[in-house]
């Protein structure tokens, strides 16, 4: 057996969650590889809507085993409460939930730090959503980072307490008034610990490689987008980890003769939440009809979506990283409304045109637009492919012509059932 894994091609926000409800019904297991509550995955089904940020989006379909892999980062506090919101509302997953050992915890003082260089930076702030990210895969990387499986080794204090006046020293440095804010996540935060140590903590290396062994199917399952990427996205305006197909294999410890199919998620236009260069942004009144129609408002922070058309020439480059095997085209009932439809198929730099994407985007950077004819009809009650118009027929083949790779799924609602296979 194979894993499959599924990420975002944009900047994040695509409808992964969705999908991997979706897809799950095939799977055995389901595990998220990279990122932590930064992410914010919504599914929608029987006219609930739930948000999932560091749990795995295959939570809800049986009794599939969902796994939280080694590349993820997890806060205990924000994990409690998705636990207790779903207990609330009737879904005990204790039984189905695992988590890696290897997985590093986002400590309260990670959350401040994040502040406090967001803070510091002023207009060239990254946008970040406030949650520990950047600061917990740093300790990761420069090793001094703390993990799940510190939780019950018996130095767990010892571990915590060395950390935190590691980054007290350094807010101290920064003069970030953090006292009182830190009083309040820690106790959230070891309550949250409590939860945690209600899971079963695994060698989830071990598990998933047993499981493939064992002919079980597997989807991995993305955070962010491929523009988000630490290595490949709009850097430095980037996320602190690899959410490339390539991370799927250091997040959970899979070969990369390991990976079958790799669905790349994309939606029909762009969006953006944070800082950072968007070559197809649309600051006016079409922005804002996107912005509208899609409800482009993050699932994580509230904050607007930017909002712009589709941009081939960014997809195109996604495709290649990550070796995309089929597509799967998200909210495309967004653009129901719209006349004509663009999209970018190259850059204007200069005097020069250009189709590969750049290793920066300038501010002199322009789009060259395709233009294509909108279908002007309502999309979220299609059920199958025979009923598309052929305006919206026409959109598909232009996408699958310039990338050269198949769109096997398109989404024309939030809810499960909106779901179209081609
Ligand atoms: P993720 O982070 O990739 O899982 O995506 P988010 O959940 O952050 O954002 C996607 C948003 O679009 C959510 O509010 C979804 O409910 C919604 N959504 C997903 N697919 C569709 C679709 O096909 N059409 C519309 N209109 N909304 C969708
Ligand atoms: P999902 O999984 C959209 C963005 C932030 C910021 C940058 C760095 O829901 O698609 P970070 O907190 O990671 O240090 O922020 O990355 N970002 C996301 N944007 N969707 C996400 O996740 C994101 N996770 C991080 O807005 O620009
Ligand atoms: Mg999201």
């Amino acid at each position: 057996m194979k894993v499959d894994v599924l990420l975002g091609l944009q900047w994040g926000d695509e409808g992964k969650g969705k999908v991997v409800d979706v897809l799950t019904p095939a799977y055995d297991i389901i595990a998220r590889f990279q990122g932590g509550p930064n992410a914010g995955h919504t599914l929608e089904f029987n006219n609930l809507k739930y948000v999932l940020h560091t749990i795995p989006s295959g939570i809800f379909q049986g009794d599939k085993t969902n796994i939280i892999g080694n590349g993820v980062v997890m806060d205990a506090s924000i994990f409690k409460a998705e636990i207790d919101k779903l207990a609330k509302a009737g879904h005990d997953i204790s039984k189905k939930l695992l988590i890696s050992k290897k997985a590093h915890l986002i400590i309260p003082t990670h959350r401040l730090l994040d502040a406090a260089y967001e803070q510091s930076m002023g207009k060239s702030k990254i946008g970040s959503t406030l949650k520990g990210i950047g600061p917990t895969y740093t300790d990761k990387i420069s090793r001094n980072g703390l993990r799940v499986g510190d939780i019950t080794g018996g130095r767990f204090d010892e571990l915590y307490n060395k950390l935190k006046s590691r980054h007290i020293a350094i807010l101290e440095q920064y003069g970030y008034d953090y006292k009182a804010q830190l009083e309040e996540y820690e106790a959230g935060w070891f309550a949250g610990i409590e939860t945690i140590k209600q899971f079963k903590h695994i060698d989830s290396e071990q598990f998933v490689n047993d499981a493939l062994t064992a002919d079980r199917s597997i989807l991995a399952e993305g955070a962010q987008g491929t523009l988000l990427d630490i290595d490949f996205g709009s850097y430095p305006f980037v996320t602190s980890s690899n959410t490339v197909c390539a991370g799927a294999c250091t997040g959970l410890g899979v070969s990369p003769h390991a990976i079958g199919e790799v669905f790349g998620i994309f939606k029909a236009y762009c969006t953006r939440v944070g800082s950072g260069p968007f070559p197809t942004e649309l600051e006016d009144e079409v922005g804002q009809k996107m912005r509208d129609i899609g409800h482009e408002y993050g699932s994580t922070t509230g904050r607007p979506r930017r909002c712009g058309w589709l941009d081939l020439v960014a997809l195109k480059y996604s495709v290649m990283i990550n070796g995309v095997t089929r597509l799967i085209m998200m909210k495309s009932d967004v653009l129901d409304a719209f006349e004509t439809i663009k999209v970018a198929t190259s850059y204007k730099m200069g005097n020069e045109e250009v189709t590969n994407f750049p290793y920066e985007i300038p501010d002199h950077l322009t789009p060259i637009y395709t233009e294509l004819k909108g279908w002007n009809t309502p999309m979220t009650a299609v059920q199958s492919e025979s009923e598309f118009p052929a305006e919206f027929n026409a959109y598909i083949q232009f996408i699958e012509k310039y990338i050269g790779v198949q769109i096997s799924i398109v989404s024309v609602g939030p809810d499960r059932s909106q779901t179209i296979r081609l």
